[in-house]
């Protein structure tokens, strides 16, 4: 199965860079059926990708070979660049995504790839579990020593019971017949990712009232 998911990885990656060139306008203007059709194929491809990482980081972390590099990292800039590409989704369902950024936000350090993967996860849930014309809002912060970044949804929101096994691998909140698509690792492997980096994730949500997760990473 990890071989599978690696072997898939190249060609979807591949095929993301081809439909952002062609959706960028870069092969002249398309006509809004064209248009159409592939954002949809991109929308499938960019879940796909997020599915196949997911599985092989899920295999890493098992296998104890999954490496972190200590890069410095601008969490503002990683933000930016997370909410720029997700945002085909979120437009895809008319949500709006904001962002508040703090002034000289403190630099962190730890691997781009993987922070980079846990932001990506969380939107595309805030994305996914929030319904059409949906707001959501990210916001980093300085606290201390450390830099905060929260994603808040006004979607449909969780229980208390949900929010318990939230982080648990395999945990899908709700029935599975009308739930979106997914496979219940993206939580966990933000969790493993975030505490391998020395920092927190916490939930805090409400039935019906959104949901807001906050990730803190120490900025010393
Ligand atoms: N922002 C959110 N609002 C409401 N429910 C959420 C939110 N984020 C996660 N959940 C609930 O928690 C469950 C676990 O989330 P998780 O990201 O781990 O898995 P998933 O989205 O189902 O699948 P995937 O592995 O593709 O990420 C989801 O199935 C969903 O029921
Ligand atoms: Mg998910």
């Amino acid at each position: 199965m990890a071989t599978l998911a690696h072997d898939l990885r190249s060609p979807l990656w591949g095929g993301k860079q081809v439909l952002e060139h062609i959706l960028g306008g870069k092969m002249g203007e398309l006509s809004e059926e064209l248009q159409s059709i592939l954002s949809t194929l991109s929308r499938s491809n960019l879940r796909l990708l997020n599915m196949v990482k997911n599985f092989l980081d899920m295999h890493r972390l098992q296998a104890g070979s999954l490496v972190l590099s200590q890069a410095r990292i601008d969490p503002g800039q990683l933000v930016l660049e997370c909410v720029a590409e997700i945002n085909i989704l979120a437009k895809s369902r008319s949500q709006k995504i904001t962002c508040h950024l703090d002034s000289n936000l403190r630099a962190c350090r730890g691997d781009r790839d993987s922070l980079s993967r846990v932001l990506l996860n969380l939107l595309d849930n805030a994305v996914k579990y929030t319904g059409d014309g949906g707001t959501i809002s990210v916001s980093a912060g300085n606290r201390h020593e450390t830099v905060q970044i929260t994603i808040t949804d006004s979607g449909q929101g969780m229980s208390p019971e949900a929010i318990q096994r939230l982080f648990r691998p395999f945990s899908r909140v709700g029935s599975t017949s009308n739930q979106p698509e997914g496979w219940g690792l993206g939580l966990y492997l933000c969790k493993k990712l975030i505490e391998a980096h020395g920092g927190q994730i916490g939930c805090r949500s409400q039935l019906g009232s959104g949901t807001t997760i906050t990730v803190t990473l120490p900025a010393p």
